[in-house]
């Protein structure tokens, strides 16, 4: 397994966002369960943080930075790298989508539960897929393929934008908003300590 620190950011930061919305699927379960109304503060602050960090951030590590240079060193990936940045430019559009969904829960309660649940489902589902791509066929190539050169400009870049959910010194901004999110999870399916 490669020891470049941009492959372990992405590994990590996948990680992290796997747990998040694996955690927004018990939360959903375990409320239709109860016959409970979720906290609707806590799913709001879960996709809001998957609104703004991996979207906004980790997308465009990979869109900007590391794609391109697959793209000059190999004709290999092309057309799966058109596919990925398509679901990139996608993500955007599809949390708003969820983002909509859940507001329709909250306002108008039970008849809606259904709709934000499947919708939640899909989109966990879709990024689940577009991570597992990336890790199984994505970084693979880009240990075979990138140079010493490359490897030195992505790890700059990547050094400078952390995930609080890994552990790794974040922005205070988002350090709060972990801390909101963890202490709106509760256990089991919290999401635990960002120091960990
Ligand atoms: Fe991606
Ligand atoms: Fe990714």
């Amino acid at each position: 397994m490669s020891s470049h620190l941009t492959t372990r950011v992405i590994r990590e930061e996948h990680a992290a966002l796997s747990a998040m919305l694996r955690s927004i699927l018990l939360l959903l379960e375990q409320h239709r369960r109860q016959q409970t109304l979720p906290d609707f503060a806590a799913l709001r602050a879960m996709l809001f943080y998957v609104d703004e960090f991996p979207e906004k951030r980790h997308h465009r590590k990979e869109t900007e930075l590391l794609f391109p240079k697959l793209r000059a060193r190999t004709p290999l990936a092309r057309e799966l790298l058109d596919r990925l940045d398509g679901d990139h430019a996608r993500g955007e559009h599809n949390i708003r989508e969820l983002e909509h969904a859940l507001l329709g829960f909250e306002m108008l309660g039970e008849s809606r539960r259904n709709d934000f649940e499947q919708a939640a489902q899909r989109y966990v589902a879709f990024y689940l897929a577009h991570m597992a791509i990336e890790e199984q066929q994505v970084l693979p190539l880009a240990d075979e393929v990138l140079t010493s050169q490359d490897w030195d400009e992505l790890d700059a870049a990547f050094a400078t934008n952390r995930d609080p959910l890994t552990g790794h010194e974040p922005e205070a901004d988002y350090r709060t908003l972990f801390t909101r999110i963890v202490n709106l999870v509760p256990a089991p399916i919290g999401l635990g300590s960002p120091t960990r």
